[in-house]
């Protein structure tokens, strides 16, 4: 796709799909839907709801949720702990083999595809990941750096440097598609 191209479309998603408000409706579990993700996902917020209650019958329902998130952890093959600090609005299609350091942060409304790490690396510091970015399959995103909103990483990409928002980095390690280009307006604004 040509840069004109790219900087339309992304306005366009920056347009729908915000970086700063969480669209709840993104994690919504579905009656009588298979959705292990939407049941994980469910599991981290009951537990963060609860676990933030100064009421004393609140130790129940945080050790139920705890008990859902082993089930479903299990089931997805997901290591993703009850603290870890995730905007809503989280995207989850494929969970298995999701790692995320507790100590990460995941920005509203992300994307995230199966096998992704968010973790340390050798650099000091945990990743800071903005709000709508998606991450592609097997991506590793490892160290101290930080994502800017709206921004894309690759499948497979193993990204050790900061990421422009609104830019898209592939590869190993990971490079800016079209660095030069001018940031969309919505997006550097
Ligand atoms: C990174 C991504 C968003 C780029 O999409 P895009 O902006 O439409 O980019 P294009 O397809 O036009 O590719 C632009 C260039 O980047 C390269 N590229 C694209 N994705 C790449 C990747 N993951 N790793 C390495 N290079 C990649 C292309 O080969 C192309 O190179 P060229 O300019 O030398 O020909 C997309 O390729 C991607 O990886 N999406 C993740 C999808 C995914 O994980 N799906 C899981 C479904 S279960």
């Amino acid at each position: 796709m040509n840069i004109e191209g790219l900087i339309a479309r992304a306005n366009e998603e920056a347009t729908v799909v915000s970086s700063q408000e969480p669209d709840w409706q993104r994690e919504a579990n579905q009656r009588g839907l298979w959705a292990p993700a939407r049941a994980l996902l469910g599991s981290i917020r009951a537990y963060q709801r609860h676990a933030a209650s100064s009421n004393r019958l609140a130790r129940i329902p945080r050790m139920i949720a705890v008990l859902r998130h082993r089930f479903w952890s299990a089931v997805t093959g997901a290591d993703i702990p009850l603290n870890c600090r995730l905007g809503g609005g989280l995207l989850l299609p494929h969970p298995n083999g999701v790692v995320i350091h507790p100590g990460a942060v995941v920005g509203p409304n992300c994307l995230i595809f199966q096998q992704v790490t968010i973790g340390a690396g050798t650099t000091p510091g945990l990743p800071r990941i903005g709000g709508h970015v998606d991450i592609g399959a097997g991506a590793k995103i490892l160290g101290g750096v930080t994502i800017g909103d709206h921004a894309k990483i690759g499948a497979n990409a193993v990204v050790l440097q900061d990421v422009p928002a609104g830019a898209t980095a592939v590869g190993i390690p990971a490079r800016l598609l079209h660095p030069d280009a001018t940031l969309p307006a919505k997006i550097a604004a």
